[in-house]
């Protein structure tokens, strides 16, 4: 595997865990870590949160016996701010990098994220203040545009250039894209070969054939994979054994998964990191409510009532990979009112796509046949067909306490 020098740090190897919200926390870092990816990222912080001394935005920037170097992501749009963020984070982590890709629309409507690709200049003040406040190297993360009338990743990637930035991370998509459709391999290409700082290619990649595709066709130097490696930390070991023995290495047993994903709530439990939260359930909590509510419906068996009840949506995205990795091919989601029903099925439609066939339970639907079903408690209190026999054909249920990461306004 090649090396990938980013400023004055060596990375291992050129595969890298993209950012991720709600997943690349302290636990999934470094359980990731073992199958030996070149670098980590944090989720994103918000530049502002910090300034302001905000508690559980620095301890989402937690470090703690990780084996590869961090880096560490922000996200804001002014660039003073930015500028004490990047102080602020330069002395925990081994890179600090800018985010102006993030799509959702509460980091959108404050001018952050993939908002500034619409505002160069803005762009441009912002990374100078970042390079100029950072004591460790700099890198920036993007979309290829706000849309396709405002394809500006070469533009941005030159003004990165000549602000000092170390190295660049281009996604494929457009903001308006969100998710959907495929990353734009070309405009990475392009990108690559307008630049002579390391530029690292994002999107889609998702096991070792389309890792190699990003390497051979665009002649990156380096790739990133976030969806890919959600419920799925080996995929860097399987990737990095593919591309130097041009065969594949077996897939871990789900035993040998299901151990995996036993030590990462281990180690979420032993360290306190703002991700345990997540795990806890608060006495009287709505979720509380909830599950009870649930296992009143369920009755008996509540072995296959795997709750999950998560509070973000990035977890809640993480344990539908990671059910399906498990072998549960058919997974009923819990949401709480029918509007959310149809609103998480679109978020999960935009993360998954075609790959995953989603059902709508409630309100005239009743597509139980699908892999993903949505469904509130009220449904399936009134639904007498689903209780008496149709919750029986799902693997798994888990419950959905919110969808607003993904959520479009
Ligand atoms: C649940 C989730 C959370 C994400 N959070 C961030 C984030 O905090 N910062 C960021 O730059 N990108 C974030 N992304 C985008 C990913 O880093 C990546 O660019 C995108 O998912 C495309 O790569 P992939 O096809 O390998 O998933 C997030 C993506 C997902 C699915």
């Amino acid at each position: 595997m090649e090396r990938l020098q980013i400023g004055n740090v060596t990375l291992e190897n050129n595969l890298i865990l993209a950012p991720m919200a709600g997943v690349t926390d302290l636990p999934f870092r470094i359980i990731t870590e073992k199958f030996e990816p070149g670098l980590v990222c944090t989720e994103m912080v918000s530049s502002k949160a910090l300034f302001f001394g905000d508690e559980k935005t620095k301890k989402l920037l937690k470090r703690d016996e990780e084996t590869v170097p961090v880096s560490m992501q922000i996200f804001g749009s002014d660039p003073e701010t930015m500028g004490f963020a990047a102080q602020y984070v330069s002395k925990l982590a081994d890179i600090v990098d800018i985010n102006m890709g993030c799509p959702a629309p509460k980091v959108v409507k404050n001018g952050d994220g993939s908002k500034l690709l619409l505002d160069l200049n803005k762009a441009e003040e912002i990374i100078k203040s970042v390079v100029k406040n950072s004591t460790k190297p700099v890198t920036l993360k993007f979309r290829k545009g706000w849309n396709d009338e405002n394809i500006v990743a070469c533009e941005l990637a030159k003004i990165a250039e000549k602000c000092g930035v170390s190295a660049i991370t281009i996604h494929g998509r457009t903001r308006e894209e969100y998710y959907s459709g495929k990353a734009d391999l070309d405009i990475i290409k392009t990108v690559k070969e307008s630049v002579k700082i390391p530029v690292i290619g994002n999107g889609d990649i998702i096991d070792e054939e389309s890792a190699l595709r990003m390497f051979e066709y665009t002649g990156v130097d380096g790739i990133m994979i976030g969806r890919g490696a959600i419920g799925n930390p080996w995929i860097f070991e399987q990737i990095k054994y593919y591309l130097e023995n041009n065969k594949k290495m077996s897939a871990p047993t789900n035993k040998e998964k299901y151990e995996i994903i036993k030590e990462q709530r281990k180690i979420a439990t032993e360290r306190n990191v703002t991700s345990l939260e997540r795990y806890k359930l608060k006495p009287n909590s709505m979720q509380v409510r909830f599950i009870t509510n649930l296992k009143n419906i369920l009755q008996k068996d509540e072995k296959r009532a795997l709750l999950i009840s998560a509070t973000g949506t990035g977890k809640t995205y993480a344990s539908a990979f990671a059910m399906r990795e498990l072998g549960f091919k058919r997974v009923l989601f819990i949401v709480h009112r029918a509007s959310l029903a149809v609103q998480a099925k679109k978020s999960y439609q935009r993360v998954f796509g075609n790959s995953v066939s989603m059902g709508l339970v409630g309100a005239g639907y009743y597509e139980y046949d699908k892999d993903y079903v949505f469904a509130t408690v009220e449904t399936l209190n009134k639904d007498a067909h689903l209780q008496q026999y149709k919750v029986d054909d799902f693997d798994c249920i888990i419950l959905v306490t919110t969808t607003k990461h993904c959520e479009r306004k």
